[in-house]
């Protein structure tokens, strides 16, 4: 529930439905379908295994698993820039998250009649912007000191069954409205033509990495956290399968909401003719289609940023554990302390990201998922697969589920580490 709860999240609600209404609806499904079970899949075993092998944070992790001298250097150098990465991917989803809780707030405000107070709520300024980034880093700061069990695994499996729920419902509303229809067609009915363009592969690519939390450590550390009983190529199936099901049921409300929202005169084109896709789409065209709903609108928000926030907090706490493990076991800090000063430091650059926000926000976004996720997607492929012991990662699998060596996972799965997800990654990324 916690590893899902780290895939579930702003990725899946927000990024796959708006990067499958700028790419061709299905034919970007299509392709994020294949590469998410085809390269993000094994990636993501091959972090779950390597942190139940060493049980330890990655950079720990990476260097139990390297022999030689330059293998241990390139591992601390690997699992450093996951945790710097993963800290910088905090101080932007923290931002956005502040905006969930916001809006989240911005019904409610209205409900009590305080129109004054829902402007300020809906206004992006710099002082709502870092009051609410610094109260969504304080509950995921509270969760992460809280401990693994008693934080992490208490949190992600009372909120993961109510994500579930709420969007459910929320589909189920939708599609009853007028226009939704169309929407549900152009998420579907796939633009074939598009399938080609390189640049739909690098965002379905980048999507499927960023979704299933890859390459960061994020995952290693809570394969460090599985028991020894547990069988991991189910488990990694479990999650790989929640988090894509998920993304594509997120799909089903979003693109219809968008259609409804037209049929009800709210503008979802942008200049250039393509649908809306960046944050306008979140804080502005599906709130104008909440308020066209009446009386029932401010509900259906409420529930609709209830879920957002839910899925940012279940993922923000996955990435300031990678940090806070690290600082716990490596330099044997307290966990509240831990995450208290890492917390902070993370915070502050999100300040500092919040007050230039132009020059700063999409340089992080890009650098971190862009560039820097899938070249550590890349690296740990090449750990698990070229640098890791075979008969090592074997035994390891064969803990809770001995009969691997003669199934289907083992004759696919280490060719694929080995040769198919790192040549795949490279050609992908050089597009
Ligand atoms: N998987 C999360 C999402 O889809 C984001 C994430 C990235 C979480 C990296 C942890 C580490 O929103």
């Amino acid at each position: 529930m916690a590893a899902s709860g780290s895939a579930v999240g702003l990725g899946n609600i927000w990024g796959f439905p708006t990067n499958a209404a700028s790419n061709g609806g299905a034919a970007f499904l299509f392709t994020y379908l294949i590469l998410a079970f085809a390269l993000a899949y094994p990636a993501l075993m091959a972090e779950l295994i390597i942190g139940r092998y060493a049980r330890a944070n990655a950079v720990t992790a990476l260097r139990t698993i390297s022999s030689g001298n330059k293998t241990r250097l390139l591992a601390l150098l690997v699992g450093f820039i996951g945790i710097v990465t993963v800290s910088f991917i905090l101080s932007f989803y923290g931002i956005v998250s502040g905006w969930m809780i916001a809006f989240f707030f911005d019904p409610v405000a209205r409900l009590l009649g305080a129109s004054q107070l829902s402007a300020w709520l809906t206004n992006d300024a710099v002082m709502r912007n870092s009051l609410f980034v610094v109260l969504f880093m304080l509950l995921t700061i509270y969760i992460i000191s809280a401990g693994v069990k008693e934080g992490i695994e208490k949190w992600a499996s009372r909120l993961m069954p109510s994500l579930i729920v709420i969007l459910l419902l929320l589909i189920v509303y939708v599609l009853t409205l007028p226009g939704a229809m169309d929407g549900l067609r152009a998420y579907l009915i796939p633009d074939f033509s598009l399938i080609a363009d390189p640049s739909l592969l690098v965002d379905a690519m980048g999507q499927a990495f960023f979704s299933l939390s890859l390459g960061v450590g994020t995952m290693l550390i809570y394969g460090s956290y599985i028991s020894s009983n547990e069988n991991l190529p189910t488990i990694g199936s479990l999650v790989a399968l929640l988090d894509v099901g998920i993304a594509v049921m997120a799909g089903m409300l979003i693109l219809p909401a968008m259609y409804v929202a037209l049929a009800s005169g709210v503008e979802i084109y942008d200049d250039s003719g393509g649908l809306i896709a960046g944050p306008g789409l979140i804080v502005s065209v599906l709130p104008s289609l909440f308020s066209t709903m009446g009386a029932i609108g401010v509900f259906v928000a409420i529930a609709f940023f209830a879920l957002m926030t839910i899925a940012s907090l279940t993922s923000s706490i996955s990435m300031l554990e990678v940090p806070v493990a690290y600082a716990v076991e490596h330099h044997e800090l307290e966990r509240h302390r831990a995450a208290m000063l890492i917390g902070s430091a993370i915070t502050a650059i999100s300040l500092i990201i919040v007050f230039n926000f132009d020059p700063l926000f999409d340089l992080v976004v890009t650098v971190t998922t862009e560039v820097s996720q899938p070249l550590l997607g890349f690296a740990f492929c090449i750990f698990a697969a070229w640098i890791w012991q075979r008969s090592e990662i074997l035994e390891e699998i064969k803990k809770g589920c001995p009969e691997v060596e003669s199934g289907i996972f083992w004759k696919i799965w280490p060719v694929y580490v080995k040769f198919i997800c790192p040549v795949a990654i490279l050609v992908v990324y050089f597009q």
